[in-house]
């Protein structure tokens, strides 16, 4: 009988299958050949929790993470110095802690291009920054 072998197999296979569902379920878009800078930094560390169009990603809904809309407009009347700060220090000071921060991975220059980005996404593009009085 070559019954254990086929268990055996057949357990590996589903190991298989699991993994790589974890792994295609974590995964985030490459970013297209000659993308910008500014969208390698959206695809590598914010579209895992914000989606790669800004509209909230699915896959970490499924983790209880609710990252909000991007484009929905909310941010029409945010300055640049309000993102800059969330990007840079995270939600926690301003009592939204579900946003991390990043001052530890991201330069200041890398977060104004980001932050450039968000504004020009699809969707988003009433989203100027509002005029200086
Ligand atoms: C671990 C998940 C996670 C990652 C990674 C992440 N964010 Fe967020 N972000 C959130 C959550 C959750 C919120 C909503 C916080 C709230 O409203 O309480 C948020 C909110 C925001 C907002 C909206 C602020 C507002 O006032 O509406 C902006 C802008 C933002 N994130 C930009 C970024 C950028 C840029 C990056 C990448 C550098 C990034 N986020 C990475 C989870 C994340």
């Amino acid at each position: 009988m070559r019954r254990p072998l086929l268990v055996l197999l057949l357990a590996i296979a589903a190991i298989a299958v699991f993994a790589g569902g974890l792994a295609w379920l974590l995964d985030t878009p490459r970013p297209a050949p000659g993308a910008s800078r500014a969208e390698h930094l959206y695809l590598g560390f914010c579209a895992s929790c914000h989606g790669d169009d800004g509209r909230g990603s699915w896959r970490a809904a499924l983790f209880l993470v609710r990252a909000g809309d991007l484009t929905d407009g909310s941010l029409v009347g945010q300055t640049d110095q309000y993102l800059f700060d969330l990007i840079k220090h995270g939600g926690a000071p301003i009592g939204r802690p579900g946003m991390p921060g990043f001052e530890a991975t991201l330069s200041d220059a890398d977060i104004r291009a980001l932050i450039a980005y968000l504004r020009a996404l699809p969707g988003a593009r009433r989203l100027t920054p509002p005029a200086r009085s």
